[in-house]
């Protein structure tokens, strides 16, 4: 399928267009339920600054970093690294371990994108007055029921691949990301004029410091690379859409500040509706640890719980919107997360998009089906793939940048569209940044990462 006039690779349509595409990328389950959820059981705002920090000095140098080596060959992950690897045999096994990342984290992320669309339904039902339906399609458990609406989503995720770079993913990514985010403050206005969120506000802001400790990090540097898609060649991949008019610092900046700004707001609307639900009469700390219910609890129990006390029209006006809003920033994260697997067969191995998008998606429907039976899979996918896969990628694309292929020769790269990268301070601070800081950190975190799941 041609997907646009500019290359038979396709490209994007608009500097606007990529970053609202790469913003989409970013802005997934892992703002809107991943930090809000962090932030809660880690500190409050404590956890919010370690976050920043990660963010800035590890996400933002890598996310450059990618972008420069996908724009720079324009290539998916696996062409990439074989481009620019001089004939060395092991610098395309990080574009492979990427593209198995992509696959499998996407395997557990329809499952979870999933169970948002079903609870669209479950609202719908309650209302209606449809108990035994309602408890029907919200139960978690139910695997036929998981696979059903986990296909489904599996399917809009590969409609909007197969229609290419620009005619795809940018089309649809610049329609809902608006929708997204208009969704988001209306709720978020709404919940603050509840009883109780404003409790909920002051805990988010309050630092609590005494909890900083290796596990902190841990989580929130994990959490950066999930929530800006590194470490496994997503952009690297949308980096090769690029043209080479394009400043890619400045546009890594507004993804990065983009995507971090959207985790904070995220943060007002879903702590406060979880103080809501507590002061209904909902439990939303375990009554034997005191510790905050998992987050699965919290977004599939509490907060429908506290749509079902708000009750009436609201209530399920509340209820849908937030669902679908989790829908929207899903779908426009598990896009980019196929499209690099399936870019990876289109340029590798000759096939058309079309076909290795139905190829690929059906492959990862296949597995998702199989943890929609057996969901003790995603904490092992999770595990494996984000934990320990995400970081361990950044930390072979930093090693690859600064010491095989060269700082000079990305900022080369960077160069074009950013004519004055050599003269401010920009370049030694990044070179400092992708050659050690980013990679020590990393590695302390991988081993420490590695070390609890073993002890
Ligand atoms: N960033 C998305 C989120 O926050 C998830 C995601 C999409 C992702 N593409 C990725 C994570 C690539 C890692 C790599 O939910």
């Amino acid at each position: 399928m041609a997907t646009t006039q500019h290359s038979p690779r396709g490209s994007w349509n608009s500097k606007l267009g990529f970053v609202l595409a790469a913003a989409g990328s970013a802005v997934g389950l892992g703002n809107i339920w991943g930090f809000p959820t962090q932030v809660a059981d880690n500190g409050g705002a404590a956890f919010i600054l370690i976050y920043l920090v990660c963010c800035l000095l590890v996400g933002f140098p890598v996310m450059i970093a990618e972008l420069a080596i996908g724009r720079k060959t324009q290539k998916n992950p696996v062409g990439a690294f074989k481009a620019l690897s001089n004939g060395n045999k092991l610098v395309p096994l990080i574009g492979y371990w990427g593209v198995i990342c992509g696959v499998m984290i996407l395997s557990f992320y329809v499952v979870i994108s999933g169970w948002t669309l079903a609870y669209v339904f479950e609202e719908i039902f309650y209302f209606l007055g449809l108990e035994a339906a309602a408890q029907y399609v919200g139960d978690l458990s139910n695997g036929f029921k998981n696979s059903i609406f986990t296909l489904f989503f599996m399917l809009l995720t590969i409609l909007v691949v197969t229609g290419g770079v620009s005619k795809g993913i940018e089309r649809a990514t610049k329609t809902l990301m608006p929708v997204l985010l208009a969704i988001l403050v209306i709720l978020i206005v709404y919940i603050l004029t509840l009883d109780g969120a404003r409790e909920g506000v002051a805990m988010y802001f309050k630092p609590d410091f005494s909890t900083i400790d290796a596990n902190l990090l841990l989580s929130a540097l994990g959490q950066a690379f999930f929530s800006l898609s590194l470490g496994m060649g997503a952009l690297i991949t949308y980096g090769s859409y690029l043209n080479k008019k394009q400043n890619i610092v400045e546009s890594a900046a507004y993804v990065t500040i983009f995507d971090i700004g959207i985790a904070v707001i995220a943060g007002l609307l879903v702590i406060p509706a979880m103080f809501v639900a507590q002061a209904g009469g909902v439990q939303i700390f375990n009554p034997e640890t005191g510790a905050l219910f998992s987050s699965v609890t919290l977004v599939f129990d509490v907060l429908p719980e506290m749509f079902h006390n708000v009750g009436g029209i609201i209530g399920l006006l509340m209820g849908i919107t937030f669902f679908i809003l989790l829908g929207l920033a899903a779908l426009t994260s598990s896009i980019s997360l196929l499209e690099v697997p399936v870019s990876y067969v289109i340029d590798e191995h000759g096939l058309n998009r079309k076909k290795s998008a139905w190829l690929v998606g059906g492959l990862v429907g296949v597995i998702s089906v199989v943890v929609s039976y057996e969901l003790y899979l995603i904490d092992v996918f999770v595990n494996i793939f984000n934990e320990i896969g995400l970081p361990l990628g950044g930390l072979m694309i930093c090693i690859f940048l600064g010491y095989f292929w060269k700082t000079e020769n990305a900022l080369l790269e960077l160069k074009d569209g950013y004519k004055n990268v050599e003269n401010g301070n920009f370049s030694p601070l990044w070179i400092i940044l992708i050659k050690y800081i980013s990679p020590i950190l990393i590695a302390l975190v991988l081993i420490t990462t590695i070390w609890s799941l073993i002890t």
